[in-house]
């Protein structure tokens, strides 16, 4: 988006908001920009703004990482599957959800069906630039994050592709991804 693009208007977004019947969830890697950027489009469409990871972290009392560090993984797998029913069945707003959640077959199919799913794809380059400005994720703790991060993004970019809009979150600001989002689904709604 360049200044030369100016987007939506005020208008136009409140007239989208009142056309979404169905919540908007944004999936893709760790380091896409998820949270953020939900939470700034959930303020422009005037929306609650849910994050998934922070739902689990209530659910068990318990950080991401203590609950990697104390049941494992799989664990916390199944955690997120609940959670993600939960809000899939609340149906509101804008949900981010955790990088692996969209990869799990239940979850994945629900959020398809009851709501809209956004892919939020960026580099590797750019993603583990993000995610170096924080500490709190297990799955990058044991290794070069480059590689990992290079990793899932080839394994799992099967189930985001099945997203229903993609939207390139590039290095530059995430309200430049946050337009990108609203103009896409003005058009897809
Ligand atoms: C994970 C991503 C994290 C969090 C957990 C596992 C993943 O969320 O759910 O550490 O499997 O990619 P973010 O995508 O918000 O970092």
């Amino acid at each position: 988006m360049s200044i030369d693009e100016p987007g939506l208007s005020s208008g136009e977004i409140a007239a989208l908001a009142r056309r979404l019947n169905r919540p908007i969830v944004l999936v893709g890697m760790m380091g896409a920009g998820k949270s953020t950027v939900g939470r700034k489009l959930a303020q422009m469409l005037d929306l609650p703004f849910c994050d998934a990871d922070e739902e689990i972290e209530k659910a068990a009392q318990l950080t991401i990482t203590e609950i990697f560090d104390r049941f494992g993984e799989g664990y916390f797998r199944g955690g997120e599957r609940r959670v993600m029913a939960r809000l899939m069945e609340e149906g509101r707003g804008v949900i981010a959800t955790g990088g692996g959640a969209f990869c799990q077959d239940e979850t994945r199919r629900l959020i398809l069906e009851k709501g809209v799913a956004i892919w939020l794809d960026s580099d590797v380059d750019t993603l583990v630039e993000r995610v170096g400005r924080k500490d709190t994720r297990p799955l990058l703790r044991d290794g070069d994050p480059h590689e990992i991060i290079g990793r899932l993004r080839t394994e799992r970019e099967p189930h985001y592709s099945q997203a229903h809009l993609h939207i390139v979150s590039g290095p530059g600001p995430h309200q430049n991804t946050v337009s990108r989002i609203l103009e896409a689904l003005d058009q897809w709604l």
